[in-house]
């Protein structure tokens, strides 16, 4: 059974090896989208890029748990993606190497893409840094962040909410974390999003060798900072993985595998929080009220997170592979079968929440949304994602109340990962606030 044609966002740490990969599968996917009618396939093509919503429900009217035709399935169901990202007999190491993006791209893919032990193994070292204790420690360092950059935004009176706030923010937080000087920062997030661009696909010769690059110049990067932290360890992330560091039996970190784990890290960290930003603003500017109910009271931002990670999530979908025979949603899942699980569509699921489609800052909580995944790879960096985005708009509510849309919106050209490019605000009165189309 082949591999499905999306994968989930964070291996876009390694996209600069296998991006030759991605282009054949780009057009693969324009052939079962176009001429075969995949519905999966169509979300990944113009339409789906640009509104994949109507995509996932021709799907759930097709059944929780769709067939694709590439010999997969698809499920659009709150409750059986819960059931397939929390179930032991699915995994995320494909049974076959060839099938494998390890395999085609000669890469170490870090925890992510590894099923226990040695997910479990990698996964220990990092999450401490995650804890609630730490999160604490780091609030105040996020506040002065969001300050700075809301004083240098307003002072200019016109600024864009991605390039001034929203991805500046999440790539200084976790450089600060990992011991990256703010000098070197700049060049990290130029080169995530170089990975991050190649997502659905690459477009042109030009675009792959920029991939490349940014692949091979984000783990020199790496290389330099673990060199300087075996012999000089301060209080951070990668002089706590260095500490980890051995090799043979017994040892928790192997030389091969930290760098892979940095780059996991840096990518997963700001690739994804920029767009939960631009996309909660952009929910809330389209509807006057819900904006206007946060300035009015601006303790509200926490449910502006949540009620956009269900609503719009970043993280569109991620996929699981059947390591036995598994009965699913009355179907019998063959071992080696992928389940794409279409994460933004669980948040819209009718048996769950009610009106699905209506962004509510006042919905009453229910479900949990699965915008993080769930089980044991469940984001590590949930709540740091979650404490950058709730002070980002809880200060903007603050300092800019009559904040709005002036200009247009640009979203990027990706549907696993989605969110605005580029969001024009001014900070000052005038129209009305943002009620229009998003352009993609
Ligand atoms: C809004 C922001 C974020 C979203 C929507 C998000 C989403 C996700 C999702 C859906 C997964 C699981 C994928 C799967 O099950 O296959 C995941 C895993 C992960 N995320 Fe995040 N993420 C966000 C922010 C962050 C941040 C800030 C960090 C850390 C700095 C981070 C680090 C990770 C790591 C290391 C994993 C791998 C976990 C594992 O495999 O055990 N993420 N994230």
């Amino acid at each position: 059974m082949s591999r499905p044609l999306t994968r989930p966002l964070h291996q876009a740490a390694q996209l600069g090896r296998y991006a030759w990969s991605l282009q054949h599968e780009q057009a693969a996917q324009w052939w079962a989208g176009r001429v075969r009618g995949d519905l999966l396939a169509r979300a990944h093509l113009r339409e789906g890029r640009r509104d994949p919503y109507p995509v996932y429900e021709a799907l759930r009217a097709r059944g929780d748990l769709v067939p694709t035709r590439l010999g997969n399935l698809v499920t659009t169901s709150h409750a059986v993606t819960g059931e397939v990202l929390r179930s032991r007999r699915f995994g995320v190491v494909p049974l076959d190497p060839v099938d494998a993006p390890a395999a085609a791209s000669g890469a170490d893919l870090s925890f992510l893409q590894l099923d226990p032990p040695d997910h479990t193994r990698l996964r220990r070292l990092a999450a401490p840094a995650f804890s609630p204790r730490m999160m604490a420690s780091y609030e105040a360092m996020v506040q002065a962040r969001v300050g700075a950059l809301l004083d240098a935004a307003a002072a200019r009176g016109r600024f864009d909410l991605v390039a001034d706030l929203a991805a500046p923010l999440p790539v200084g937080v976790i450089s600060t974390m990992m011991g990256v000087d703010d000098a070197d920062a700049a060049a990290l997030q130029r080169y995530g999003a170089a990975l991050a661009s190649a997502l659905d696909g690459v477009a042109s010769l030009r675009h792959l060798r920029e991939v490349m690059g940014a692949a091979t110049a984000l783990e020199a990067q790496f290389a330099g900072l673990v060199e300087r932290r075996r012999t000089d360890p301060q209080d951070d992330l990668v002089s706590v993985l260095v500490c980890e560091l051995g090799e043979g039996e017994g040892a928790a970190l192997s030389a091969g595998e930290i760098l892979p784990m940095c780059t996991l890290l840096l990518v997963a960290g700001f690739e994804t929080t920029v767009n939960l930003i631009g996309s909660a603003v952009l929910a809330l500017q389209r509807d006057p009220d819900q904006w206007r109910a946060l300035v009015a009271d601006p303790s509200l931002a926490s449910a502006a997170v949540e009620e956009t990670l269900r609503w719009d999530p970043p993280v569109h979908e991620t996929a699981r592979v059947a390591h036995e025979d598994v009965e699913l949603a009355g179907t019998t899942v063959r071992r080696g079968q992928w389940v794409v699980t279409l994460l933004a569509a669980t948040g819209r699921d009718p048996r769950v929440y009610a009106d699905p489609a209506r962004f509510d800052l006042h919905r009453t909580p229910g479900a949990q949304h699965l915008a993080f995944s769930s089980g044991i790879h469940y984001c590590v960096g949930a709540s740091l994602a979650r404490l950058e985005a709730t002070v980002a708009l809880r200060e903007l509510a603050v300092r800019m109340p009559d904040l709005r849309v002036d200009g247009r919106v640009v979203r990027r050209p990706t549907t696993t990962i989605r969110g605005p490019l580029r969001v024009p605000v001014a900070v000052g009165g005038g129209a009305a606030p943002y009620g229009g189309v998003v352009r993609a």
